[in-house]
């Protein structure tokens, strides 16, 4: 694998070519860089090592976008040469999920807690102070959440296609059913149930399937102060992608080429895979039993984000327009045959692909990964 470091120096140079053409798109697309570009460096340059940029703290959720996001701090992470937390290689692309943050594996192989790394993008169940003990001072708290019925929709479909792991919609509903009885015996919610509260760290705080809702906004309560913004963090709103990433690129002080992107794990819209929805009555089922805390979550923080956008500075409206216009341009090159130059990037650069994990392992000369090691 030592081949890979020349890889790397061209990926490089290529990136900086593509970012230097959505640099003229995102450019012209706004008055403001237009001046910007006239009378001083760069965005590029201009964010290079003026302020420090904070340490970012991702709690990636399951089917809300997620992957997206993750793949845009990954080629932050690569543009700005920024270290990541990442998963030993028999965990792969966890820190511990489903079992506690950051997991025996991830412990042997970084150590205790040293405040050492930039970031934290793999999917792991929210400890703040756990995932704080591991990053640089002080974190960015950021995590998103999707409105239940579309995530719940995207998860059996997901784990049905990729996984085999159910036959129907009946079968789903009856694995939820099973976990929820075994759950009502005392044992420990994994995944499914509550997906998206799961991934926040409500069963670790105790919660369970059958928690009452004043319980369960005592949790909302918690989970506020970590995302509350601009202090501590954002939660971002998967309806509302591109106003979270706009309000985020203020705040993470990068440039906005870094945050173009192009949906990753887009199962909905494949016309080669057999997409299915749930039926009314499944769907209010699903809900009531297995969406009820995620139900309340997402509301909550659906109207946090509506707040947090009222109140957003001036320069936010024209940095959406301008990211909008750069994915634009990307999505139009994707769809090319061949895909063009702007594409080839993000086509390769899918945090779940090993290639492009162990580059960031050599960079940080931890041993890179194989597809042999166990899951
Ligand atoms: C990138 O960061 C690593 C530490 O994570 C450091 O050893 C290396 O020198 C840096 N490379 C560049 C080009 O700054
Ligand atoms: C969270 O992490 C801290 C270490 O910072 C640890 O003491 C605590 O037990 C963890 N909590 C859970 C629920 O895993
Ligand atoms: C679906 O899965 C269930 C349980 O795993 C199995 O009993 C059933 O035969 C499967 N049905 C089909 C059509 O594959
Ligand atoms: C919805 O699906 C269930 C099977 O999970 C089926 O029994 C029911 O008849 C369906 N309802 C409607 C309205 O189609
Ligand atoms: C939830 O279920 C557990 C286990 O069956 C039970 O001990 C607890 O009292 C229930 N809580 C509520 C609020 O119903
Ligand atoms: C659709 O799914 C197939 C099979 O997983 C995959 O090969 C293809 O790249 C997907 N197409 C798009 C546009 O994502
Ligand atoms: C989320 O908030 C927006 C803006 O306040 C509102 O228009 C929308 O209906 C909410 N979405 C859901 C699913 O409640
Ligand atoms: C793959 O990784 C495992 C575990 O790290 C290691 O034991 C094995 O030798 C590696 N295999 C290859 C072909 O590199």
């Amino acid at each position: 694998m030592a081949n890979l470091a020349p890889d790397y120096r061209w990926t490089l140079v290529q990136i900086l070519r593509i970012l230097s053409v959505v640099s003229v798109l995102v450019d012209a697309a706004s008055c403001d860089a237009c001046d910007e570009r006239v009378s001083g460096p760069s965005l590029l340059q201009r964010h290079r090592d003026v302020e420090p940029r904070p340490s970012l703290a991702f709690c990636k959720t399951h089917k809300t976008g997620g992957s997206t996001l993750a793949g845009i701090f990954f080629r932050l992470a690569e543009l700005h040469n920024l270290s990541i937390m990442m998963p030993s290689c028999e965990e792969k692309t966890r820190l511990g999920d489903p079992f506690a943050f950051p997991g025996q594996y991830n412990v042997d192989l970084h150590g205790p807690p040293a405040h050492q790394f930039d970031m934290i993008l793999h999917h792991a169940i929210l400890n703040a102070s756990g995932f704080a003990s591991y990053l640089k001072p002080t974190p960015f708290f950021v995590s998103i959440l999707r409105e239940p019925k579309a995530q719940v929709a995207s998860t059996y479909n997901f784990y049905r296609i990729k996984f085999g792991k159910w036959n129907s919609t009946k079968e789903y509903l009856a694995s939820l059913e099973t976990q929820l009885e075994k759950a009502s015996k005392g044992r420990r919610v994994r995944q499914f149930i509550n997906f998206q509260s799961y991934d926040l760290g409500f069963y670790e705080a105790g919660g369970m399937p059958n928690s009452t809702s004043s319980e369960v906004s005592e949790w909302i309560a918690s989970l506020d102060k970590t995302f509350s913004f601009p202090s501590a963090g954002l939660m971002l709103i998967t309806e509302y992608f591109d106003e979270g990433l706009a309000l985020l690129k203020g705040r993470l002080n990068v440039a906005l080429p870094a945050l173009t992107y192009t949906i990753q794990k887009d199962y909905q819209h494949n016309e080669s895979l057999s997409y299915e929805d749930l039926n009314d009555t499944e769907m209010s089922w699903v809900l009531k039993h297995a969406a009820n805390v995620d139900m309340q979550l997402y509301h909550h923080f659906n109207r946090t984000f509506a707040k947090v956008w009222s109140k957003r500075g001036s320069s936010v409206d024209s940095d959406l327009r301008a990211l909008q216009d750069a994915n634009a341009a990307l999505s139009k090159d994707c769809e090319a045959t061949p895909p063009g130059p702007l594409c080839e990037k993000f086509a390769t650069s899918d945090p779940d692909r090993l290639l492009y994990a162990n580059l960031f392992r050599a960079r940080q000369g931890l041993k890179e990964c194989n597809d042999t090691a166990k899951h």
